[in-house]
């Protein structure tokens, strides 16, 4: 079955979708975007992505490239046309196509590229047994609240760590400060139970996952709680753990080596997990389509 996507304003097969070489995404790297769940057919937190996109592109003074009800219209229609079960959709707005100056003229209309992908084989390992990360400099700029398209710090990261054997790299301000990893947001468990992540702020992406397990955790009695940690307090922590769209919750079980409590998943990462699960299957109370 061919795959499809949306290219400003068509249906196409995805390998026959063009976008111009003068689109300012392509040559600036001015643009958006997000990643959304589909389980079961369901876009998962579908509301808060649309918000987190009209604030990234209002931050860049990109207009919406269409309106929103009708977005979600082609958002689910890319779902459906490429028969995702489970498996994500992407959502790309730029700034449009218009000569190659700084400047951009005020009328250009911005540019819509949404395509989806099926999940392939999960490792379930991956939360059984917890994952090793690296720490990096964050070198990134200033505006890490912005969902741009613009990751070439995030993708040097990713491939450092890769390369080291690690499933992320967390980076660390100049006050030894973890912010976040490069395609997720870092929280630990303080051995006072203390749930712990970096307050959202213009230094990372305020993760949609992030936001619903916090409310998850504060659901469950759990001590929440919004604030810097360094390095040597997340390496002497009881628990650590990641969250993103496409991960869930990654329970981290090594440091640059240094284990992390006993070295295995702890038990408020599983469980925060298993609640996540829940919340993306809609089983959470109150939760219903
Ligand atoms: N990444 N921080 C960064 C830098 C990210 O790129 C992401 C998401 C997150 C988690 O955000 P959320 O919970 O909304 O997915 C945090 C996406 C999935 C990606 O780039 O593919």
């Amino acid at each position: 079955m061919a795959r499809i996507a949306y290219v400003n304003g068509r249906y196409v097969r995805r390998d026959m979708g063009v976008v111009s070489i003068d689109d300012r995404g392509y040559q600036f790297a001015e643009g958006v975007y997000e990643v959304i769940w589909v389980q079961k057919g369901n876009l998962v937190d579908l509301e808060h992505h649309l918000d987190r996109l009209g604030c990234s592109l209002e931050s860049l003074n990109i207009p919406w490239p269409m309106g929103r009800p009708a977005l979600k219209v082609v958002v689910g229609e890319v779902a459906r046309r490429n028969l995702i079960g489970n498996g994500h959709v992407y959502i790309q707005a730029t700034r449009g196509v218009a000569r190659r100056t700084h400047l951009v003229p005020e009328d250009t209309p911005s540019s819509l590229v949404v395509t989806a992908s099926r999940e392939g084989f999960r490792d379930a390992r991956v939360h059984e047994q917890g994952v090793a990360v690296i720490t990096i400099p964050d070198i990134r700029w200033k505006r890490c609240d912005i969902k741009s398209i613009a990751l070439l710090p995030n993708i040097l990261g990713k491939q450092k760590a890769s390369r080291e054997k690690a499933f992320d790299a967390w980076q660390v301000n100049g006050h030894d400060i973890i912010t976040e990893g490069t395609t997720t947001n870092a929280w630990i468990v303080a051995h006072s139970g203390e749930v712990i992540t970096h307050p959202a702020n213009r230094s990372i992406l305020s993760g949609i996952t992030r936001r619903v397990v916090m409310e998850l955790a504060a659901g469950e009695g759990l001590d929440v709680c919004e604030r810097p940690f360094t390095v040597a307090e997340a390496c002497g922590a009881k628990e650590a753990f990641m969250t993103s769209t496409t991960n869930y919750v990654v329970p981290v079980v090594s440091i640059d080596g240094h284990k992390v409590g006993d070295g295995r998943p702890g038990p408020v990462t599983s469980g925060l997990y298993k609640r996540y699960l829940a919340h993306m299957a809609g089983e959470q109370e109150g939760e219903g389509e």
